[in-house]
């Protein structure tokens, strides 16, 4: 392993531009569950939850399963040294941008200072009428659904479900850093999930390296990935920040 972490090392120290494509694994050592896999979220919910029509439909339900998840339970997670390593690499210049499919605001938390958030990001509840907007940790969620404080509407977490489409700042910011690539550290991600698993590809089109850190092969492994780092987030970030500061 250790010569692989050396030639991974080489990538990041000689590419003009390295990027990283982030995925529910590196935030696992955070204590946020990923969503597939034996321990994932998808075996204890039912995916539906996050279904754009069934939010809408069934306001109540779905409210109260996001809200568990995502607010109960996700609230408390800090950020780990996989996050902090990529930001400590972003201030030695090292790691230009983070395009991650998370919706945990840990790499902001990490000191990460530019990430782009493809599925959005859960802190904010936005008004799916007026044009109210705020803090998750602001609102009152003792009664479910939660509804706007201005117009009593359904207010509805800034983060995507299925079937919405994905924020299109994010989404160019995204494909341009993709293009920038000359390397990408994927981490943590299955690359099952469309469009975001098209990132790492594109950037492989567009010339860059790719490698790649997870305890499992993706769908990456045998058909971009140039170095297969594999481990948890946290230990292979840490070696690598051990050889590179
Ligand atoms: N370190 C690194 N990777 C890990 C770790 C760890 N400690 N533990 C698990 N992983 C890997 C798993 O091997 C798997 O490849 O993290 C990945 C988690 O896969 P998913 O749960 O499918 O997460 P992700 O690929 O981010 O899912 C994409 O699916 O449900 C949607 O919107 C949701 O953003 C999510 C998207
Ligand atoms: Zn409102």
């Amino acid at each position: 392993m250790d010569t692989l972490i050396d030639s991974a090392v080489k990538v990041i120290k000689k590419s003009k531009y390295t990027t990283a494509f982030t995925g529910a694994g590196i935030s696992v050592e955070s204590g946020i569950p990923p969503f597939r896999g034996e321990t994932g979220l998808w075996s204890k919910y039912d995916p539906q939850v996050l279904d754009l029509n069934y939010f809408y439909s069934s306001p109540k339900e779905s409210w109260t399963v996001v809200k568990e998840i995502f607010y109960d339970f996700f609230g408390k997670a800090k950020a780990n040294d996989a996050h902090i390593g990529l930001g400590i690499l972003e201030k030695k210049g090292l790691l230009k941008e983070v395009i991650t499919q998370n919706i945990d605001n840990l790499h902001q938390e990490g000191g990460s200072s530019i990430v782009h958030e493809f599925h959005g990001n859960s802190n904010m509840l936005v008004c799916t009428s007026c044009s109210f907007k705020d803090k998750a940790e602001h609102i009152d969620m003792s009664r479910m659904p939660v509804l706007c404080p201005k117009c009593k509407s359904l207010l509805k977490p800034d983060f995507i479900f299925f079937g919405e489409g994905i924020p299109p700042l994010a989404y160019q910011k995204s494909i341009n850093a993709a293009k920038n690539s000359e390397a990408m550290i994927v981490i943590g991600t299955t690359g099952e999930v469309m469009p975001a698993c098209q990132l790492p590809l594109l950037a492989k089109d567009s010339g860059a390296t790719i490698i790649e850190i997870n305890p499992e092969t993706s769908k990456f492994t045998h058909s971009i990935t140039d170095i297969f780092l594999q481990g948890k987030a946290t230990e292979i970030i840490n070696k690598i920040i051990k050889k590179i500061v």
